[in-house]
């Protein structure tokens, strides 16, 4: 708790271009959730070198995540908006966790089965140990609440493992954390493979919508998404693309499947894609545009950047202080 209020831990990578999967599956609820908690929004650049990664690159990408914050609706006022890099307490309190985790689950981890598949010429040891990591960034301040797409389930189970595990030795040290999942949106498939997720990395464009994709790009993706035989607009298992869309235009306009399948009963899946890509657009346009503006105003921006990372700070050290003595570290002396 901070004062009367649960804590809220999220994080994005600041690689490759957001896809509108990051957008419904994450960044849309977490809007919903700052008045409810006190929140920490990090941009994890840490785990990002996980994978290559060009420097130059990477500093403007993280820059531009972190200004997506903002023009998706987090007021930085009201939320921790930060660089994980900017507190060092992520890296120390990952290498304590470590101590605590076993080598057979991080075996388990699928995305380390599929990210050490995708980059087989560089299977490093922090990729293998990234959910350690993770760990570390929602126990550092005592998240109750993480919201996340599905696919990060996995790491939010061994996250609570870890803390389980550290308490029953140590007393009651870490908060337990419940993952958040969105009521629609938590898992966006690809448009071209209906049977794999939205992704920052697939190499075929026209299977992610970038949240910075222009109108013309976004009809045109979903004019080619890949649709099913059946010709109705109906939520069932044997239509795993129509379902998809109607995910996206669910969590675009706060329509139910139900309200969609009578919208569009007795029309063809060309009117349903054309009605998606709108809805997808209208919720694309204002976000981009704040983008534009907030860009523009470097001051600000560093500010918000400094400001934040020294309130992450502050919390981090908390726990780590408290961390650090329970495992045996001499105190400090100055
Ligand atoms: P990342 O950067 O891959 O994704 C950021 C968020 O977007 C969600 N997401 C999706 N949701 C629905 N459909 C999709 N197709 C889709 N693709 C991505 C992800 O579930 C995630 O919530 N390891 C994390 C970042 C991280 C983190 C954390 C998250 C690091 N530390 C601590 C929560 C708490 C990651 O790589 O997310």
């Amino acid at each position: 708790m901070i004062g009367d209020k649960k804590v809220l831990f999220s994080g994005m990578q600041a690689t490759g271009n957001l896809t509108l999967g990051n957008y419904l599956g994450a960044l849309k609820n977490w809007v919903t959730l700052c008045d409810e908690y006190e929140c920490f929004y990090s941009v994890v650049d840490l785990h990002s070198i996980t994978v290559r990664q060009d420097p130059s690159e990477l500093r403007q990408r993280a820059r531009k995540l972190l200004t997506l914050y903002i023009a998706a609706g987090l007021d930085p006022k009201k939320n921790c908006l930060y660089y994980q890099s900017h507190v060092s307490g992520h890296a120390e309190l990952a290498w304590i966790l470590n101590c605590f985790t076993y080598m057979g689950e991080l075996n388990r981890m699928t995305q380390f089965k599929d990210k050490s598949a995708k980059h087989a010429d560089n299977i490093n040891a922090g990729l293998f140990t990234y959910p350690v990591l993770m760990a570390a960034d929602i126990l550092l301040y005592q998240a109750d609440v993480v919201p996340v797409g599905k696919d990060q389930l996995q790491h939010l189970e061994i996250t609570r493992d870890i803390a389980q595990r550290f308490n029953a030795i140590y007393g009651d040290v870490f908060t337990i954390p419940e993952p958040y999942l969105g009521k629609t949106g938590a898992k966006i498939m690809s448009l071209q493979d209906p049977d794999k997720k939205m992704s920052k990395s697939d190499e075929n464009a026209n299977a992610s919508v970038y949240l910075m994709d222009d109108p013309d790009a976004i009809m045109r993706k979903f004019k080619r998404a890949v649709t099913d035989s059946e010709g109705c607009v109906r939520y069932c298992e044997e239509q795993p693309g129509i379902r998809n869309l109607m995910d996206i235009y669910g969590a675009c306009t706060g329509k139910t499947s139900a309200e969609i399948e009578k919208e569009f009963d007795g029309k063809g899946y060309g009117d349903f894609k054309m009605a998606v890509g709108e809805s997808v657009i209208a919720v694309l346009k204002p976000l981009q545009e704040r983008f534009a503006e907030l860009e523009k105003d470097k001051g600000y921006l560093d500010g918000i950047i400094k400001e934040n990372a020294e309130k992450a700070e502050y919390y981090a050290l908390k726990t780590l202080r408290k961390v650090q003595k329970k495992v045996g570290f001499p105190e400090r002396v100055r």
